[in-house]
């Protein structure tokens, strides 16, 4: 478990080790360079997507400011912080997240107290806008708000690299999930053993379907990241990519690898999953999840469960899928955006299989009206539309499609995807999961072609496939 070992020495032990008195602060808490020698320390971190946010503590206050120094973090990398023990709660939340643990929204809690380390904020900020909620982003933009103040006041608060990962949230902020991919990517051209960008990158090129990309990007960077720890997690990130664009044996072949180093790397285990999805391996697919039921936790576990829950669509096993349902991905009390977007999913393929899901429909409307006003994220708004439809829940749908309707106009990379596909593919969910499936048969067909811009993996989509055959089997039925 080099990974795990990797990491546990404190901020203060590596800076004592490394030789070098790396700082003194003035008056003003500037920080000045003492010994050129960390010039030659590489300066890089990493990070990966939030399982929970919607039920995260509420976020630090902000307005403090503390004299700073640069340390080492954990991945040898300089980090602006005021002391040592900042860098080590900047090291667990960047831990947390690359393993989508289920204590990420306490780590992300607490990670940014008192302004002690810039980039534990903006770690927090960058994934407070991947929860997809109005609190979150106002909390994000919070942040970038304040950390540009006070860095005008006093350069030494941002490095050259923290320098960049803000201007990044600043325009995740500011909607431009474009523009934040090319800051992360000049970002990484200099510093490539940076894993907070590189896994930033990954989600959110992701989301944005711009598969080929992650590729590129994993590539440009893994022979910096030989013989370091968390290595493993590059060939995870690059299985899942090759999984998306269709290469299954070489995805797989790494995802194991990867597995292998480190089991408890629920990317990985994923991307296994995926290439034995799309290739329709129920049996191999049950027992992937078998040997691993134990280390399917928080809210990225409910979505493996998802993955192992559908294996039994193929099995037709529907009984069991409804069982998985019960005990494993509805969400309960969580609210995040991936919980129910799982939740959604599973029951309305059950539907389209012709499957009576009972009265499971009505608990899912209550969370998915938690999610109403902010529509940065389509992918999920198109599930929250079905869910509200089928809940019979007209006004909270009418209100959701309102709200698409009028984040389309913005000039942000959300709005054009509203535009092309996002509105046309959530009303036509709302109308499927309201009885109206001549409109609903429409509308995908309208929407079919740009689908893939809803970003998403191409066995979440399959839904939307599924629902728009579901569609034209109505209007079939109604014609007879
Ligand atoms: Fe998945």
């Amino acid at each position: 478990m080099a990974i795990v070992d990797a990491g546990l020495r404190s901020a203060y032990e590596r800076k004592i080790d490394s030789g070098t008195s790396f700082a003194s602060t003035t008056t003003s808490g500037a920080t000045v360079r003492q010994d050129e020698a960390l010039e030659e320390e590489p300066m890089y971190v990493q990070s990966a997507e939030p399982p929970g946010l919607s039920n995260a503590p509420d976020g630090p206050s902000i307005g403090v400011t503390l004299s700073q120094q640069q340390f080492i973090d954990r991945y040898d990398l300089e980090v602006t912080a005021a002391d040592p023990s900042a860098v080590d709660r900047l090291d667990a939340l960047v831990d947390a997240y690359l393993r989508m643990s289920p204590d990420l929204p306490g780590v992300l809690a607490a990670a940014p107290e008192s302004h002690s380390a810039a980039l534990s904020e903006i770690a927090a900020g960058c994934l407070f806008i991947q929860a997809h909620t109005s609190t979150d982003h106002q909390r994000a933009a919070a942040f970038v708000q304040s950390l540009e103040a006070r860095h005008s006041d006093d350069p030494g608060v941002l490095n050259e690299r923290e320098t960049q990962h803000l201007a990044a949230l600043a325009r995740l902020v500011a909607g431009d999930v474009e523009g934040a991919c090319d800051v992360w990517e000049r970002l990484l051209g200099r510093w490539p053993t940076d894993l907070l960008a590189l896994r930033l990158s990954h989600f959110t090129l992701f989301n944005r379907g711009r598969l080929t990309d992650m590729v590129r990007l994993v590539d440009q960077s893994i022979d910096a990241w030989e013989g370091r720890p968390y290595r493993s997690y590059l060939d995870g990130m690059k299985a899942f990519a090759l999984e998306e664009l269709g290469q299954y044996r070489d995805a797989e072949r790494l995802a194991r690898a990867a597995v292998d180093v480190d089991r408890s790397d629920l990317w990985s285990i994923h991307a296994v999953a995926h290439v034995l999805e799309m290739e329709a391996r129920a049996a191999d697919g049950l027992a992937w999840f078998e040997e691993r039921e134990d280390d399917l936790v928080g809210a990225f576990g409910r979505h493996l469960w998802w993955h192992h829950a559908i294996i039994h669509l193929r099995t037709g096993d529907h009984q069991r899928l409804l069982d998985l349902y019960d005990q494993r991905i509805q969400p309960g009390e969580a609210r995040d955006g991936l919980s129910l977007t799982n939740a959604i999913d599973s029951l309305a393929r059950l539907e389209f299989s012709g499957v009576n899901v009972g009265d499971r429909w009505p608990a899912l409307a209550a969370p998915a009206q938690h999610r109403l006003g902010h529509h940065d994220h389509p992918f999920n708004d198109c599930h929250y539309a079905y869910a509200l439809a089928r809940s019979g829940e007209g006004q909270a749908c009418e209100r959701l499609l309102q709200g698409m309707r009028s984040w389309s106009d913005r000039p942000t990379t959300a709005g054009r995807v509203l535009t092309v596909v996002g509105l046309d593919t959530a009303r036509a969910m709302a109308a499927l999961g309201s009885g109206d499936s001549t409109t609903a048969a429409d509308l995908f067909s309208r929407s079919r072609a740009e689908r893939w811009k809803l970003g998403g993996s191409h066995a979440q989509r399959r839904l939307f496939e599924l629902a728009e055959s579901s569609a034209r089997a109505g209007e079939v039925s109604r014609s007879r």
